[in-house]
């Protein structure tokens, strides 16, 4: 078989998957719709959504009205909490109306995978984080990756996943960034939206979350991010605004944070925030659905309500009796009520969850890690492959594995993105569920993978522990291939891009010193990083090749191994740019990182900060890095194939917005290249300091062949945000395109003209 036919092979089963899956509507209709009981007029389908929750709302009494606005307590989240009848332990409850046949909301955790399942006895896949996946630049993997999260929540009993994060990567060292899409508004906005639409398609209601500016963890629940309006709509609410517009999500989670957009100004919490909630989401991004406030994240009642909160979450102190009060003394009109459960309810019919609730079963665990495999197969990237190291043949006579339990294992991200790994922690084994902050490696082991990709080789394993031993090691080997690693969670950011210097079992492991004992050893040295996000490399120089695998699920090792040894050509491409250091970045700290709280939890008891994110404004990532004249140690977008493109041709057209040009498999093996399209404002906006991703195509190339693609290039990343009229306008004038691999190799050029 060809290169070419097994990469195909490989790449289509989950590709297919994703699209049957969205053209049929996978169950059948359940019994209760179809045998509609007499009086429930809401079970008539031809209804619009907005029609049925109205028709079941004039059957609601005041009390079942207000049981739709909040949660009933923390559920599964602490130990200490009481679950509610009807709730499945999951991270929310909402209490349904059952007399109505009205299903409760039983919430879900579900960044990279559905959380807290083993407490159930539950099997639950683990995907690559969603800023690798976002790499795979295919809209139709992160359908899929939705569409595995919508599954196997359905199969458990959930009717509504929490996931869905996009907030930008400003802050390179945030904790959360494995749960995001990366730098780019367009490009995260995409990926996101698309995991939400393969969430709902599986009659799951989605969400979309942390709305907004939760852009760091660092005193999340005081921290006042200041930004302008122009920049604001232009970065992280433009993520915010594609995402929203191609998934239509149920929900939108507001964040812990303070936000000071100016103008108008005023300083707010997100989730009483009336700019951000009321004019810029429901009435500029025309949002249907609701919104649900971060678990702990409401701190009014009257305040909260009319600046557009639907759904206080998790429990009920400003939104049960308080809001009832507020209701009855007018303080709150009755119609702001009813507008909340009306979004709640027709986000339910919107979303099939009454006409076709969850039935329970088992999980395919074998589906769910040949669909985590197939994701991970196009978002790890390579960085490095000097003097063509890989792909690796498999006639290879030794290769030493160092590090990272690589002999057992692969890393996963923590905080409310955790999944249970299945049989508990593959490398620190313990009964029971994972636990807070606990390091989760899962059972996929590289060097069993790698071993199976060179059957003839003696491949052996060395923990990295002691880089003069580890090197003494590699230095017999052939190939020596280092794993290094990087643990992220919610709750705390990185204090610097360094690779972490890790504790294994009571050893300091200095992981940069590792792998420059083991380069000095072996030549032929590869590094494969499982990271949160991007890292210093000052070792680059050093070695061969470098492998970015992030957190590459629980098909990781076998997609890793494919990958080095070339089975699957590596087509990820870097979501979010790798600094060369912490002080190339516009905040060379992490704001608020000196204050020193006892841990994230007690951030609450400092004084407010702010984090001044109009330093950059909507100069987020390889902007910031272009604008500023700083050459990243890797940019946005880059990523290495086993083959080479030639790029050709670039023409415009500038009334239906596309670019088209030619890219060729210019090497001898099949491969996938991104071909990305940036664009130059004009002069006259001011903002033509730098390029902005505006569309781009993954293209799959036999060896030789050439493909003339047209790329839409998506208005809103050619306009400006214009304050005074409140709308995305598109400047008149020349327009620079540039057509190329990545944010910095952009051979071709042509310009754009937008007439007056
Ligand atoms: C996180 C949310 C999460 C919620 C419920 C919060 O701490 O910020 O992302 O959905 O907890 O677990």
């Amino acid at each position: 078989m060809s290169s070419f036919q097994i990469f195909l092979r490989r790449a289509l089963p989950g590709a297919s998957a994703a699209f049957f899956a969205a053209a049929l509507c996978l169950a059948p209709p359940s019994a209760a719709a179809q045998n509609q009981p007499p009086g429930r007029p809401w079970m008539n389908k031809s209804l619009s959504p907005d029609q049925r929750a109205d028709l079941v709302m004039q059957q609601m009494t005041l009390d079942e009205k207000m049981n739709f606005v909040h949660g009933t307590g923390w559920n599964g989240l602490r130990p200490d909490a009481e679950i509610p009848k009807g709730s499945l332990g999951g991270a929310g409850y909402v209490v349904g109306v059952p007399r109505l046949g009205i299903p409760g909301i039983n919430m879900a955790d579900s960044a990279v995978g559905v959380r807290l399942a083993a407490q159930g006895g539950h099997y639950a896949t683990l995907l690559p984080s969603v800023l690798g996946a976002a790499c795979s630049w295919d809209p139709s993997a992160l359908f899929l990756y939705g569409d595995v999260i919508g599954r196997e929540l359905r199969d458990i009993g959930y009717n509504m996943s929490i996931g869905g994060g996009v907030d930008l990567m400003r802050e390179p060292r945030n904790g959360r960034n494995f749960e995001y899409a990366g730098e780019d508004p367009l490009l995260a906005g995409t990926m996101v939206g698309n995991l939400a639409k393969g969430v709902q398609s599986r009659q799951v209601m989605g969400d979309i979350k942390h709305y907004a500016f939760n852009d760091q963890e660092t005193g999340r629940t005081i921290v006042n991010a200041e930004i302008g309006q122009q920049a604001a709509r232009e970065s992280d609410l433009l993520g915010f605004q594609i995402a929203i517009g191609i998934a239509h999500p149920a929900g939108v989670m507001c964040s812990y944070n303070k936000d000071t957009v100016t103008p108008p100004g005023g300083t707010d919490w997100s989730c009483e925030n009336d700019y951000l909630l009321n004019q810029v989401l429901k009435k500029d991004f025309n949002f249907k659905g609701f919104v649900l406030s971060d678990w702990g994240g409401t701190h009014s009642t009257v305040h909260a309500a009319l600046s557009g909160l639907d759904q206080e979450q998790p429990g009920s102190q400003y939104f049960g009796d308080p809001l009832e009060q507020a209701v009855k003394s007018g303080q709150v009109p009755q119609s702001r009520l009813d507008d909340m459960v009306h979004r709640v309810l027709r986000s339910m019919f919107a979303n099939g969850v009454i006409d076709n609730p969850p039935v329970t079963q088992v999980p395919n665990p074998f589906q769910g890690r040949d669909d985590a495999e197939h994701i991970a197969d196009e978002s790890i990237v390579l960085l490095k492959n000097s003097g063509s190291i890989l792909p690796l043949s498999s006639s290879v006579q030794s290769i030493a594995i160092i590090g990272a339990h690589a002999d057992v294992a692969v890393l996963s991200g923590g905080g409310s993105a955790q999944v249970d790994s299945p049989g508990g922690n593959a490398v620190r084994p313990h009964p029971g569920a994972s636990y807070w902050n606990e390091h989760i490696w899962f059972p996929s082991s590289p060097l069993r993978e790698i071993r199976k990709q060179a059957p003839n080789a003696k491949i052996e394993f060395n923990p990295g522990t002691d880089p003069a031993a580890a090197a003494q090691f590699a230095a017999s080997s052939q190939i020596a291939i280092v794993f290094v690693s990087q643990w992220m969670s919610e709750g705390m950011d990185r204090p610097s891009l360094a690779l972490p210097v890790v504790d294994e079992n009571g050893t300091k492991v200095n992981q940069d010193a590792l792998v420059d004992a083991v380069a000095a050893a072996n030549p032929h040295t590869i590094v494969v990083l499982e990271t949160g996000g991007p890292v210093l490399m000052p070792w680059a120089d050093k070695v061969q090749g470098i492998l970015e695998a992030w957190y590459p699920g629980i098909g990781g090792a076998q997609s890793l191994a494919a990958i080095l040894f070339g089975q699957v050509d590596p087509s990820g491409r870097l979501s979010a740019t790798f600094p060369q250091s912490d002080d190339q970045l516009p905040h060379p700290k992490v704001p608020g990182i000196d204050l020193k709280p006892a841990s994230h939890r007690h951030f609450d008891e400092l004084p407010p900060f702010d984090a001044d994110y109009a330093a950059e404004g909507a100069r987020v990532g390889y902007k910031w890095f272009e604008s500023e004249n700083k050459t990243p140690l890797f940019p946005f977008g880059y990523g290495l194939s086993y083959t080479t493109y030639e790029f050709s041709g670039l023409t415009v057209d500038a009334s239906a917005h596309t670019a088209t040009f030619t890219v060729r498999n210019t090497g001898s093996v099949a491969g996938t290249e991104v071909a990305e399209v940036y664009a130059v404002l004009p002069a006259s906006t001011g903002e033509n300091a730098y390029r902005r991703l505006t569309g781009w195509d993954r293209v799959t190339l036999a060896p030789g062949e050439s493909k003339t693609v047209t790329v839409d290039m998506n208005p809103l990343t050619l306009s400006v945000f214009d304050v005074a009229k409140n709308a995305f306008t598109l400047p008149s004038g020349d327009y620079q395109i540039l057509a190329g691999s990545s944010s910095s190799d952009t051979p071709l050029t042509a310009t754009m003209h937008v007439a007056e």
